[in-house]
């Protein structure tokens, strides 16, 4: 059995399949390099034959990523198999992951196959992909729902045709973590081939079990864990990587076995997911949220200030938090060393042209804003960076709004050719009037249909950051943008899901743009 468990992350998988999630090459390329550096083992990047965008990231991710192996999804037959391994083979060590129901329910209704067609085709589908790699994965889907002795027999057939890690989905969030492990214990006791596989487990959230699943099922054997980012993933989501690490970590006591996560590239990851998803991490969620290491109740704050220990179990330190979770504030005085000397800490490596804007917005911050804490130079940095995939640059916004008047925006766009566009148009309400002035200079054809904010710290003077999801064509496309003042952060959330949509479908030039006379 190996002596450590193999971290599987899914986020560019199973988290695409969040409602609202969808991201563009750029974005799959960025998640997938923090993951090589976070060090997981396996990184499912996408599912090739579902669209020939997602065949294309996956390659681009198994052409760029070495430092661990590229999965691809497929269901099983020969033509999703074919644009799996299409797709895979570029990477130092590719795998194909074959799935197949494998629960009288999904058979019936679904598949509408008898459990001995099922069986041939996950036999001979394993066999099929085995001729392209030699690492295959199975997972028979709603296995937790399966009978038991049918799973026990599809693995048995699966490891015979070459599958080399068999993978019990909780496909629907129904495991309990006692019936689990037993679970996993019954796969080794009746699969009469099983030292041939790793046992892995895909557990998801929909009792909020699938972290204490995935923790029963290491107790009882299982070698890989299949897991997201922030836990994002289908309805309620998947495992948090963050959550399954740091119990292995934190509690080696009665684990005895542990992962190869570097773990201070924890909080980072969780950031640039959050951030590339459009998806918040609750304030409360455990190791990634804003409250994970923070204390209100006096007898806490004294404790940890006499000893951390005494109501902190983990050092947020080693999770990569900025400052170990205590928060270091640059002001108004703050020179560009020290700003670039705190980039630097809390992990960024900008280029010379890129620090000079984000200094620039820092001293415009500093003067709206007494103190700017860890939070609001991420947020700043974050907004200036999405400004490097920009086909239309927001040059200016204003808005005149109020309980007697129409609001009516202003906005100034460059074009990619430099031309400076400019419009106006009222609105419902502000950031209504923004979306259609913007709209009447980018004639794009797209429905917003997300709109939210929140402060990045707390007090009046707080940026506001804004998230907007737009759709076209039944793609979302994700915009950001974070500001004092809520309508420029508005602003800038619409033109980045813009930009990002005008990226993904054609080239600039191509849109239709209305010039001004
Ligand atoms: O939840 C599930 O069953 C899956 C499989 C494809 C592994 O995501
Ligand atoms: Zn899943």
């Amino acid at each position: 059995m190996a002596d450590r468990v193999l971290i599987f992350d899914t986020t560019l998988r199973d988290g695409e399949q969040s409602p609202g999630v969808s991201y563009n090459v750029a974005d799959k390329l960025e998640i997938a390099t923090q993951l090589e550096k976070l060090n997981v083992d396996y990184l499912e990047a996408g599912f090739p034959a579902s669209s020939p965008g997602d065949l294309a990231a996956v390659a681009a991710i198994a052409r760029q990523i070495r430092g661990c192996a590229i999965v691809g999804l497929a269901r099983a037959n020969k033509k999703d198999i074919d644009a799996c391994w299409e797709a895979v083979q570029h990477a130092a060590h590719p795998r194909i992951h074959v799935f197949l129901s494998s629960s009288d329910i999904h058979m019936l209704h679904q598949l509408h196959k008898d459990r001995e067609e099922v069986l041939e085709m996950a036999r001979s589908m394993v066999a099929y992909a085995k001729k392209f790699t030699d690492d295959i994965e199975f997972s028979p889907m709603d296995a937790t729902r399966s009978e038991r002795a049918y799973v026990y027999r599809m693995l048995k057939e699966c490891i015979d045709a070459g599958a080399t890690t068999v993978n019990i989905p909780d496909t629907v969030g129904y495991a309990i973590p006692s019936e689990f492990h037993e679970f996993i214990r019954g796969v080794q006791a009746n699969v009469p081939n099983i030292d041939r596989a790793t046992i892995s487990v895909h557990c998801h959230n929909d009792l909020g079990l699938s972290t204490a699943n995935s923790l029963a099922a290491v107790r009882a054997g299982a070698r890989q864990i299949e897991c997201t980012i922030n836990g994002v993933g289908e309805r309620g989501g998947n495992a948090a990587l963050e959550e399954v690490v740091m119990a292995m970590r934190t509690r080696s006591d009665f684990f005895a076995i542990d992962s190869r996560i570097k773990t201070r590239e924890i909080y980072r990851t969780s950031r640039l997911v959050s951030d590339l998803s459009g998806m918040t991490v609750q304030p409360n969620k455990a190791i990634v949220g804003a409250n994970a290491f923070r204390h209100q109740s006096g007898i806490h704050q004294d404790g940890i200030l006499k000893m951390r220990e005494t109501y902190e179990i983990m050092d947020a330190k080693e999770i990569g938090w900025p400052s170990g979770g205590a928060e270091m504030v640059l002001g108004k005085l703050s020179g560009r060393h020290g700003f670039k000397a705190r980039l630097e800490q809390l992990g960024y490596d900008l280029n010379e042209e890129e620090l000079g804007m984000a200094f620039l917005a820092f001293k415009e911050l500093a003067d709206k804003k007494t103190e700017i804490d860890d939070r609001d130079l991420e947020a700043l940095v974050a907004d200036k960076l999405r400004t490097n995939q920009e086909v239309y640059h927001l040059d200016h916004v204003q808005v005149t709004a109020g309980d007697h008047i129409t609001p009516t925006a202003t906005v100034r766009l460059i074009a990619p050719d430099g031309t400076i566009l400019q419009d106006a148009a009222l609105g419902s309400g502000p950031v209504d009037a923004v979306c259609k002035a913007i709209n009447r200079i980018i004639q794009v054809d797209s429905r917003l249909t997300e709109f939210s904010v929140k402060s990045v710290t707390e007090g009046i003077d707080a940026q506001g950051e804004v998230t907007i999801r737009v759709e076209k064509d039944g793609h979302t496309y994700v915009g950001r943008g974070a500001d004092t003042d809520i309508l420029v952060a508005s602003a800038r959330a619409y033109m980045n899901a813009i930009n990002r949509l005008l990226s993904a479908s054609q080239p600039a030039a191509d849109t239709q743009v209305r010039r001004n006379p």
